[in-house]
């Protein structure tokens, strides 16, 4: 077994109660693994704790409880930041800078070496499709301009882990497409990716993990391919056969839905639908279609979270 990614045990997270305001719970005794080269998308419902979780895990609040290791280095440990790039919920830049000057400022701020500097700067800005823009201030950047930006200063020290809370939420659909892309590119050169989102079909595509995170507890986690198949709620079987044989398929009649010359059925089983073929094809009728009636993530979501 590969050493984890990301490893975080038991966190938990009390916001204390200030003036006689009942303490929150943000985070409740969460643990889960992120291997190395995985992209894991972390959903919840707005106030379920992704960002509480993304803050301690990245330190910028001491969690109540728990620890938290990124590739086998406690976090409280300053060289565990050293592989981490990091993107905060809806970023904020200092307007009156140009794109390309606040990275220089990110550069300088790791001590990268100035011809080093300029490299790294130039590519990051073509990651993110900022390079025509950066030279213009960032006050006059439209949000999802302002999210690339956001997405290069954690991509500056080229990091082997990169933790993007809500990375997606300001794009529109051309800029979300783009981001995918850019997600799975940074896979492909064995990052790992650890991002927050509520847009589940973004996760849904890109995600080769997710967990599911409701009032601070993580509810469920898994391969998407296993959380859908899992949730497999019927099998569509349509078929021709001649009306008078119908009864000799050994199913309740009332199940059975015919439109035209065609039948359909919806079975529970793979057993059932291997038995009813057999005997379609022995009454000499035809298989037209069979087709498992799968839920999307948007359903698994909404079931597990009792929407
Ligand atoms: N500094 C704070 N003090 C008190 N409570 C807080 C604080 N920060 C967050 N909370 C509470 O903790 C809970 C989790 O909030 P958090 O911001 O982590 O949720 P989230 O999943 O990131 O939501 P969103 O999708 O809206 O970004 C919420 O109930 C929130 O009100
Ligand atoms: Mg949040």
């Amino acid at each position: 077994m590969p050493q984890a990614a990301i490893c975080i045990k038991n966190l938990t997270k009390v916001f204390s109660g200030d003036l006689g305001k009942k303490p929150v719970k943000a985070v409740d005794a969460l643990s889960l693994d992120v291997v190395p080269g995985e992209v894991f998308a972390f959903l919840g419902a707005n106030g379920a704790g992704k960002t509480t979780t993304i803050k301690c895990m990245m330190r910028l609040l001491f969690a109540t409880r728990g620890t938290v290791g990124l590739f086998g280095i406690s976090n409280q440990s300053p060289d565990a930041m050293k592989s981490v790039g990091f993107m905060p919920e809806q970023p904020q830049f200092y307007g009156y800078l140009t794109g390309r000057e606040f990275l220089y400022f990110i550069a300088r701020l790791y001590k990268m070496k100035k011809n080093e500097q300029k490299i790294r700067i130039e590519t990051c800005l073509d990651r993110v499709g900022l390079t025509g823009r950066a030279d213009q201030r960032i006050k006059g950047y439209s949000r999802g301009m302002m999210q690339r930006l956001g997405l290069a200063q954690a991509l500056i020290d080229d990091p082997k882990l990169l933790i993007l809370d809500e990375p997606m939420s300001n794009l529109d659909p051309i800029g979300r497409k783009e981001f995918r892309d850019l997600i799975l590119s940074l896979k492909e050169q064995g990052k790992t990716l650890f991002f927050s989102s509520h847009i589940l079909s973004d996760a849904e595509i890109i995600a080769d993990r997710v967990g599911i995170l409701n009032h601070g507890k993580l509810i469920n986690t898994g391969k998407l391919k296993d959380l859908i198949q899992s949730q497999t709620t019927s099998i569509d079987v349509t078929f021709v056969l001649a009306q008078e044989k119908l009864k000799k398929l050994n199913l309740d009649q009332s199940q059975i839905v015919r439109q035209d010359e065609k039948n359909l059925v919806q079975l529970q089983s793979e057993k059932e639908v291997q038995t009813l073929i057999e005997n379609i094809i022995r009454l000499k009728g035809n298989v037209v279609s069979v087709i498992p009636q799968k839920r999307n993530l948007e359903d698994i979501f909404m079931t597990e979270i009792g929407g």
